[in-house]
């Protein structure tokens, strides 16, 4: 049998030696139980007696994240007002009332020149009641443009109010924009000094959209002339795993499903700030939300920092994948045409840097009662340490590598070690591969932004990646045009709104790639995740969103077949993918305790190739499944810039179905043009 196989693959490998398979010419495919390549040293599965390649210690896939096109604050983030406690603005300008608007004639206003809620809040919106008033005087916050009412949820809601002059009470309501009430509560003894009051809104009826208000109401003639002060609102649904503060349910279910093994954050740009001042301050996202001052983020908006350094650990501890925490490193970012005017700190400024980096680690990772910080993480709800064992130097700094290969690197990982000698801590450098650092990285984050060109060439470049202890880890990456030399362009040259069929084709031969080299891939990110589709920066990006509707893009699906269909180890293959079997590309793997073989095969090219698929080993039962993306029905054959969107949210998601295996060392499978295929087979070893 195997003699027959051999002489079979050596023939198909001779039809398509010049280039491409192209049919007729079929890709004959053997699958063995053999691991492809030289164990890694930290990857090495000691108690198994054959030496097997992992996957990874730490698992595969997961996502970079970072507050960008309100992927946190009016996404992630369940909190229902924007602008909830002005932060971020500057008072008395009309853009501080972001998401603020007067109903029948009250003058809205920010400012701080009255005693705000608390010294990180300094600001308050001023409400101001015409003498002339009557009836109910009402201003609105229209939420993350729009806010999900829906009969059953109960939203829990607080305010701060005071006035000088009026001690009557205010009413809250959810409502639709054109007046339906679906929920009121009447708080009263509005006082002269901040206080906060609480409440309950239990709608029984589900607004019939999204284009929904949370207003207050005064009663005009009782509050005529007079002003009143409020500050930091809140107002959330329920969230996911009811977590107080938490995570809003769909996009984080959405997220879960996809099993993310790692968490990279908090940026991204967004860690770094334009001025070192407003970089990203872990200790000033932790606590009670009035003592969160918020920051001017990267990306355009104010960011509330109320998905803070605990909210994001505990997410990960939900998700059971590991964090990457990115620490600031001395970089805020300037204007990407003026390099060398970027704000990088001197050497000898450096150090208030780290100690406050090894206080964020005090803080994650100190045994229960033995610090201030391990009492302070307590006081704030988590008793028992934080996982922590990865820590990011930095974000892209290639754009500052000389400093960083010159002090900034070296200060932070020795500053860092020597204080955390116990935790076996590895660092991340974010410099040019190719840049020698001291001490020597073992693991690099590389990002690429670039044409699906660019992804299906580069799906073989980690088989001669050098087997020398380093490993890559690919922090931010995606198709994201079609042009070379515009891919984070504009839409006229290539620049894509939504991730296509075509771009997720791309994205998944690079991932047979890294995930056949997974002992010197360590792990991999998309980027970005998230898009309010009423704001946002960047595109395209795996999940879009609105108030009230959730779009997963081929890309998502993608990378939830890759995650969720997952070996321990690597199966070699003949032949393994090269340049002469494309446009096929395909990684096997063997989950080695629940007794599968996984094959995955992306086609990236525009006809039908037909594997014949060998193993060497029997599959049970007679049949294997798959799970498959591709354009299917789609009417027009051959177009792949095709994608999901809120719109039209179900263009392509994965389509299973199972399929018969006569004899059980062969079979033939036909992989549709442009698609991407995960097959599972039971097996008994
Ligand atoms: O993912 C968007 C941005 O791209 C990240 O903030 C940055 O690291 C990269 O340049």
């Amino acid at each position: 049998m195997l003699g027959s196989v051999l002489t079979i693959w050596a023939l198909a490998l001779a039809a398509s030696a010049n280039g491409q398979i192209t049919p007729p010419n079929a890709l004959n495919l053997r699958i063995t139980q053999n691991m492809t390549h030289t164990i890694s040293p930290t990857l090495y599965l000691h108690f198994l007696s054959t030496p097997v390649k992992l996957l990874s210690i730490v698992g595969r896939y997961g996502y970079m994240w970072e507050d960008i096109n309100h992927s946190g604050d009016g996404g992630l983030y369940a909190e229902l007002l924007q602008n909830r406690a002005l932060q971020g603005v500057i008072p008395n300008t009309g853009a501080a009332l972001q998401g603020w608007q007067s109903i029948n004639g009250a003058f809205l206003t920010v400012t701080a020149g009255t005693s705000g809620v608390s010294s990180a809040l300094p600001n308050s919106l001023q409400v101001s009641i015409p003498k002339t008033a009557k009836g109910p005087i009402r201003f609105a916050n229209t939420g993350y443009w729009g806010i999900n009412v829906q009969a059953g949820w109960t939203y829990t809601g607080s305010l701060y109010v005071k006035s000088p002059g009026y001690c009557g009470s205010v009413t809250v309501a959810l409502q639709s924009a054109s007046g339906t009430i679906y929920d009121s509560v009447t708080l009263s003894n509005v006082k002269d000094t901040y206080q906060k009051l609480t409440f309950i809104l239990s709608p029984t009826n589900s607004a019939p959209d999204h284009n929904n208000l949370f207003t207050v109401t005064v009663d005009g003639a009782a509050a005529a002339g007079q002003t009143l002060y409020f500050g930091m609102f809140s107002l959330f649904p329920p969230t996911f795993r009811g977590r107080e503060n938490g995570l809003r349910m769909d996009l984080a279910q959405a997220l879960f499903d996809t099993s993310p093994k790692l968490w990279r954050f908090p940026g991204g740009n967004n860690l770094e700030g334009q001025t070192w001042e407003q970089r990203w301050k872990w200790n000033e996202t932790i606590g009670p939300l009035e003592n969160r001052p918020g920051r001017v983020g990267d990306w355009g908006y104010p960011n509330t920092d109320g998905l803070g350094l605990m909210e994001y650990l505990d997410w990960i501890e939900d998700l059971e994948a590991v964090p990457i925490l990115g620490v600031w490193a001395g970089v805020s970012i300037g204007n990407y045409s003026d390099l060398p005017d970027w704000p990088i700190v001197p050497q000898d400024q450096l150090q208030p840097y780290i100690d406050d980096v090894i206080n964020e680690i005090h803080f994650i990772t100190d045994p229960e009662n033995t610090s201030e910080w391990a009492a302070l993480r307590a006081e704030y709800g988590h008793p028992a340490p934080y996982n922590l064992t990865y820590i990011e130097v930095g974000n892209e700094d290639q754009f500052a590598p000389d400093s960083y290969q010159a002090y900034r690197w070296q200060m932070f990982v020795d500053g860092i070690n020597a204080s955390f000698p116990h935790l076996s801590l590895q660092f991340l450098a974010t410099s040019p591969p190719s840049l020698p650092l001291d001490p020597p990285y073992l693991k690099i984050d590389f990002h690429q932004y670039s044409t699906p060109g660019w992804f299906i060439n580069n799906s073989y470049m980690f088989d001669t990646y050098p087997r020398n202890g380093t490993q890559w880890f690919m922090g931010e990456y995606a198709v994201t045009g079609t042009e070379t030399g515009c891919e984070l362009g504009s839409p006229s040259c290539g620049r894509l709104l939504y991730p296509t069929l075509e771009g997720a084709c791309a994205e998944a031969a690079f991932m047979t790639g890294m995930e056949r080299n997974s002992d010197v891939v360590f792990a991999s990110a998309y980027a970005p995740s998230l898009q309010n589709v009423n704001s946002y920066q960047w595109t395209p990006d795996i999940i879009t969103f609105s108030a009230r509707s959730v779009a997963k893009s081929v890309s998502y699906y993608n990378q939830q077949l890759f995650a969720t269909n997952l070996g321990t180890h690597v199966l070699a293959t003949i032949p393994e993918p090269s340049p002469s079997t494309a446009p096929l590309y395909w990684v096997a793997s063997h989950h080695a305790t629940n007794q599968l073989v996984f094959l995955k095969v992306v086609n990236t090219g525009s006809a039908d190739l037909v594997g014949n698929l060998f193993f060497d080993f029997p599959v049970i039962g007679g049949f294997g499944t798959a799970q498959q993306l591709s354009a299917g029905l789609y009417p027009t054959p051959g177009v792949y810039n095709i994608s999901n969107t809120l719109e039209t949210p179900d263009v392509i998601t994965p389509v299973a179905s199972s399929f018969g295996i006569v004899d059980s060392s062969e079979f033939n499978y036909t992989f549709p043009q442009s698609s991407i295929t995960v097959m599972t087979f039971a097996v008994d070893f």
